[in-house]
């Protein structure tokens, strides 16, 4: 019988980056090997059923709204086929964490898909990356794995948790709070928390993305001290659909920018509010003024509400009676 297959979706980032000199961890160029070349390097990999695809080829700071249809799709694509048995896509790190909020929200996929990424480039002294794709093949192919999580310097990390939070170590990310959702040990998976589960709102912004909908225009805005209105005064007038608003603390809002998006919310563009603070969820407020972020991070409440309004604005309209 044939094994179930792993496809493995390159999209560039450090972990395909490379450097004039072995000992330079950050002089680097990100995204110049193929993942063909990356797996190749691998002898661990040699006799597992693997399928490659190029993705793209970008640093991820440089992800935009293109590059993310085509993984979603591509995604869609091989998850639907009987014997894929999971996904993992290589990523730079600087925008993992919006992916993977993203990908899960619009695939809700009953079976694995992991992100994976390095902090030093392929031709480094002791390079991460190789490591870090040997986990995340071991997670895609552990039995009962599912939904999207990221896998980096051994830890489990799940959509929604997952940031960024160191610009240099290796072990770069943090689940906050909640803590990873478990750890990968010598190609065994040490679950603590359960895999992530399918929202039901999945689909709806999956299927107007097929149908070729744009992707609506959403700006975060932050508050800060000598914070003011202008910037949103703005945007607004150059028609952005929604704002999602970095506050201070519990979400709280410099009274001048306050004042602007009470505005903006009048003349119909989405405010939600979200915090600065790397941990915790934004709590009730208790006028109401604006929607709450919870415990999505301003750059994923960003790419929710972006995908709230792809979902709306394509919605059939209701039936009347
Ligand atoms: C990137 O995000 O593509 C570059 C940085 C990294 O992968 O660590």
């Amino acid at each position: 019988m044939n094994r179930p297959k792993i496809v493995v979706l390159g999209t560039g980032g450090t972990l395909a980056g490379s450097s004039h000199s072995r000992s330079d961890n950050v002089g680097y160029t990100a995204a110049t090997l193929s993942i063909s070349q990356l797996l190749g390097e691998i002898d661990a990999l040699r006799d597992l059923p693997l399928v490659t695809e190029q993705v793209a080829q970008i640093d991820s700071k440089d992800m935009d709204a293109a590059v993310w249809t085509r993984l979603a799709q591509r995604c869609a694509h091989w998850l639907a086929q009987d014997d894929i048995q999971g996904i993992v896509v290589t990523h730079g790190t600087d925008t993992l964490e919006e992916t993977a909020s993203l990908l899960q929200a619009l695939l809700a996929p009953v079976k694995p898909v992991v992100l994976t990424c390095a902090m030093r480039p392929a031709t480094a002294l002791a390079p991460d990356g190789p490591q870090n794709i040997v986990d995340a093949i071991a997670v895609a192919r552990w039995p009962g794995a599912r939904g999207v999580v990221a896998v980096c310097a051994g830890a489990i990390h799940g959509p929604l948790d997952v940031r960024k939070t160191h610009t240099y170590r290796l072990d770069a990310f943090s689940s906050g709070d909640a803590g990873p959702l478990g750890y990968v040990e010598e190609g065994g998976v040490r679950l603590l928390r359960s895999w992530p589960q399918p929202d039901a709102s999945s689909h709806s912004a999956m299927a107007a993305l097929a149908d070729g909908g744009d992707w609506p225009w959403v700006e975060i805005v932050s508050s800060h001290g000598g914070a003011d209105g202008r910037a949103v005064q703005a945007l607004v007038a150059a028609g952005v659909r929604g704002l999602v608003v970095a506050g201070t603390g519990n979400g709280t809002i410099h009274h001048l920018l306050e004042a602007a998006l009470r505005k903006a919310q009048q003349q119909g563009v989405r405010v939600v509010r979200s915090t600065r603070c790397a941990q915790g969820v934004v709590l009730g407020h208790a006028d109401g003024s604006f929607e709450s972020a919870g415990g999505l991070s301003p750059v994923k409440a960003r790419l929710a509400l972006q995908l709230e309004l792809l979902a709306t604005a394509t919605a059939p309209p209701a039936r009347a009676g």
